[in-house]
């Protein structure tokens, strides 16, 4: 990849759909999937194994990984497949999908020698914490200790499969219960747990949108103070407030080369009343363009898959950069 490569993680598939009520047919996500591996999204975000009984939409998450393993879409880079798993129960479930199809998906070691030529997909399994209590005991039932006691074996567990792990940690710049009051230094040392732990990359997430590009900055610098690479570091926003191509911008400024964002900007975490969706991945291959960066990812192949699942879902669409493209 060449330095002025960014890696845009596609989070549509799972943090765009997981709030919606109606449930979405299998077909449709296992399309939205493959459409956005073809258009040059190296990483999509497919699916969670987490309780059906929290999140429904996300139930059938085993059967998607089943069908992502059995398909070969021709692309440049090997394409990853990564699935939220917050506990053994979800890693379990995961194994089972991965055992039945073994040789069928890269390992992390296969995938980095990149000599394979039979167009494999890999899989990353990503646990989630929280920055604030009040958030983790929404979102996960427990207090942040102890969702990191049942992240390790989750991380070890994947990484004894030979996956990649990564670890979220949301609520980073506002969160929904605690407002702004949300410490950076405490973000820097659940990030330091969770790399101790394993996991090879850390996203950062504005679950709320309120992060402002200040804010974004000082997390930064606490990060960096705590020893904590950029390349360790990937930045999830959402664009409640609007602000997440500023945020973007200074975390580009500070050396951050991962992104997460989500097509048609759909999303939102169903344990964060009134936060909106990610930010548009046709809103930032537009921008990151514009900087002569390159993301892999074609314009026109995003906008006509934005404008195509919102209308699929019933949304509007939200990716000002897709509607323009499109003239809508
Ligand atoms: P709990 O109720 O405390 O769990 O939930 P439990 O261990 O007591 O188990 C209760 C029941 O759930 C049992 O079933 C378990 O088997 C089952 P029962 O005996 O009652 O029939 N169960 C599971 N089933 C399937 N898969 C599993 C699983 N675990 C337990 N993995 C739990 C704890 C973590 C399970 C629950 O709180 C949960 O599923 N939370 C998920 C919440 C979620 O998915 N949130 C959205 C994703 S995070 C996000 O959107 C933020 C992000 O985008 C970044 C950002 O923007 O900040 C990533
Ligand atoms: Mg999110």
């Amino acid at each position: 990849a060449s330095n002025n490569y960014i890696r845009l993680v596609e989070v549509g598939p799972r943090d765009g759909l997981q709030n919606e009520k109606k449930s979405i047919a299998r077909e449709t996500k296992i399309e939205l999937i493959t459409r956005l591996a073809k258009a040059g999204l190296t990483t999509v975000e497919a699916g969670s194994f987490v309780s059906p009984k929290w999140v429904p939409q996300m139930d059938g998450s085993s059967e998607i990984m089943k069908h992502l393993l059995g398909q070969r879409i021709p692309t440049a880079t090997p394409l990853t497949y990564s699935f939220l798993a917050p506990n053994v129960k979800g890693l379990e479930n995961a194994k089972t999908i991965l055992e039945e199809q073994a040789g069928s998906y890269l390992t992390q070691a296969e995938t980095l020698a990149g000599t394979d030529k039979t167009g494999r997909p890999a899989v990353e399994l990503a646990v989630f914490a929280a920055a604030t209590e009040s958030f983790s005991q929404k979102n996960l039932n427990c207090d942040i200790a102890t969702s990191l006691e049942r992240f390790a074996p989750v991380i070890q567990g994947a990484k004894n499969m030979g996956l990649r792990a990564r670890a979220y940690i949301s609520v980073v710049l506002g969160c929904p219960f605690e407002g702004y009051d949300v410490d950076p230094h405490k973000v820097a040392e659940i990030a330091t747990s969770l790399l101790e732990m394993g996991a090879d990359e850390i996203s950062l997430g504005d679950t709320t949108g309120m992060g402002t590009a200040p804010r974004t900055q000082e997390l930064l610098r606490c990060m960096a103070a705590a020893g904590i690479r950029n390349e360790d570091i990937a930045m999830h926003f959402h664009d409640t407030y609007g602000q997440a191509l500023v945020n973007t911008a200074i975390s580009l400024e500070h050396g951050i080369r991962t992104f997460d964002s989500s097509i048609g900007g759909l999303g939102g975490c169903p344990y964060s009343p009134g936060a909106t969706g990610n930010v548009a991945t046709e809103n930032m291959v537009y921008f990151l363009e514009s900087l002569g960066m390159d993301t892999g990812v074609s314009l026109d192949a995003v906008a006509d898959i934005g404008e195509w699942i919102t209308k699929e879902i019933g949304k509007p669409n939200d990716a000002a950069v897709g509607k323009a493209v499109l003239g809508a």
